[in-house]
């Protein structure tokens, strides 16, 4: 028997809830159908288990994408003041961490349970466990799932990106896409953390956990967070931000010293020009036994001047070559995916086929680390949702 509804949104994370919700605000009937055996399983672990659930200075240049003018006109209309009104609503306890990063004070499941509350206030039925093995249109999409036979006119594809296959990943919202001919931008991991060549890593192995603020760019694009040695290459919130900026083709450098003048009390003085001189003056900077092994790996061969102008130059534009990253099994995000050249930029409907939406990480949209993309989650999932 087949079951007809007005939109039938597949999976139930945070960018299918928000789609849900706002189509069941407007009457529609709606069906989330989430192949895992419960509904947002990404939310329970993000942000360390409180969500940063949105950033309160989301701009557009949070976010990259092969058209950075796309997501403009969903975060206009769903802004993070739009989902604090949510979070008020439902009186869960928050505060700003760093960098306009908001997170619960107890936990994520407080999200969850925040949009399942609205999701059956607006009667969405969420159907967990069902796996979509057809999708036919017809001027209406029939799915035959492992739960029987759906049919709507509107079809919202939030399935998410690659990253993490072991809680559920799947690139199923990509195969849809093929099936029906729609464009994708080639897919990266994003928010990953970077490898060293093994030569690069035995330098650095034993000083795993150790961390340092540092600005880390490639070209123009910059950030000024903490970097955090581990035992495959380099990770912590600069390196993760700008891994998805990455590729093999790009030089990335890191000031590991920003705004500071490390060895110019050197050049003053005939006196303690050495290892041990430079090294005391960048214990001032960072832990001890990363400023005596980068003084050890960049000391010159005399202390002259030059060399020592050279030597600050270095530690404020220190490059790295990355051997690759940690893959989908670490990154954060799935960077690439549905071509926004393919879809609308207010409803997120594809412009060849009418009635079939895509939403969330599936779309090439990625934010920036710090709740960005969640807010996007949040604005796509509301766009599709106001339309279909
Ligand atoms: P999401 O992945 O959330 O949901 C997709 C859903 O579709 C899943 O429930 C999946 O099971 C389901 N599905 C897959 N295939 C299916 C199929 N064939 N049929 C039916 N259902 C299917 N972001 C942020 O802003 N703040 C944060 O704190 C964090 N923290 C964080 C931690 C970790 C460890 C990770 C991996 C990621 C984050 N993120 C984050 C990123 C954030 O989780 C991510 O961008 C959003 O969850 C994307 O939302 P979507 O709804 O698009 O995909």
């Amino acid at each position: 028997m087949t079951q007809p509804f007005d939109a039938i949104i597949l999976g139930a994370g945070a960018a299918g809830l928000m789609c849900a919700i706002e189509a069941g605000k407007r009457g529609r009937r709606v069906a989330v159908l989430e192949l895992a055996d419960r509904p947002g399983k990404k939310i329970l672990i993000s942000g360390g288990g409180r969500c940063n659930f949105t950033n309160i200075h989301c701009r557009p240049e949070n976010f990259l994408s092969a058209n950075p003018h796309f997501a403009k006109s969903a975060l206009a209309r769903y802004t993070p003041e739009h989902f604090l009104a949510l979070i008020k609503k439902h009186n869960i306890a928050y505060h700003e961490k760093t960098l306009g990063q908001l997170f619960c004070d107890h936990s994520s499941r407080q999200i969850l349970d925040m949009l399942l509350a609205e999701c059956a206030d607006a009667g969405v039925e969420i159907i967990v466990g069902t796996r979509t093995e057809q999708v036919e249109h017809a001027g209406r999409f029939t799915l035959c799932t492992s739960k029987g036979i759906f049919n709507s006119p509107a079809l919202a594809v939030a399935t998410g990106g690659l990253s993490i296959p072991k809680m559920g990943a799947t690139s199923f919202g990509y195969d849809i896409a093929r099936q029906f001919g729609i464009n994708i931008v080639p897919t990266r991991p994003a928010l990953v953390p970077l490898t060293l060549s093994s030569e690069d890593c035995t330098k650095l192995r034993d000083l795993t956990g150790v961390s340092t603020e540092v600005i880390a760019s490639i070209g123009r694009q910059r950030f000024r967070e903490k970097l955090l040695i581990t035992h495959r290459g380099l990770s912590g919130p600069a390196i993760l931000q700008i891994s998805s900026y990455w590729t093999r083709s790009k030089s990335l450098e890191l000031d590991l010293a920003p705004e500071k003048q490390l060895f110019t009390p050197m050049l003053s003085t005939s006196a303690g020009r050495d290892a041990t001189r430079a090294a005391s003056l960048l214990r001032d900077t960072m832990p001890q036994r990363l400023a005596d092994r980068l003084i050890t790996l960049a000391a010159p061969a005399s202390w002259t001047n030059h060399a020592i102008q050279q030597l600050e130059t270095k530690f404020h534009r220190w490059p790295v070559t990355p051997s690759g990253t940690e893959g989908y099994d670490k990154a954060e995000v799935t960077a690439g995916g549905i071509d926004t050249n393919e879809l609308s930029s207010t409803t997120m409907e594809c412009k060849r086929i009418p009635g079939l939406y895509f939403i969330g990480e599936v779309v090439d949209v990625t934010g920036h680390l710090g709740g960005f993309n969640f807010q996007w989650a949040w604005a796509s999932g509301a766009a599709a949702g106001r339309s279909l």
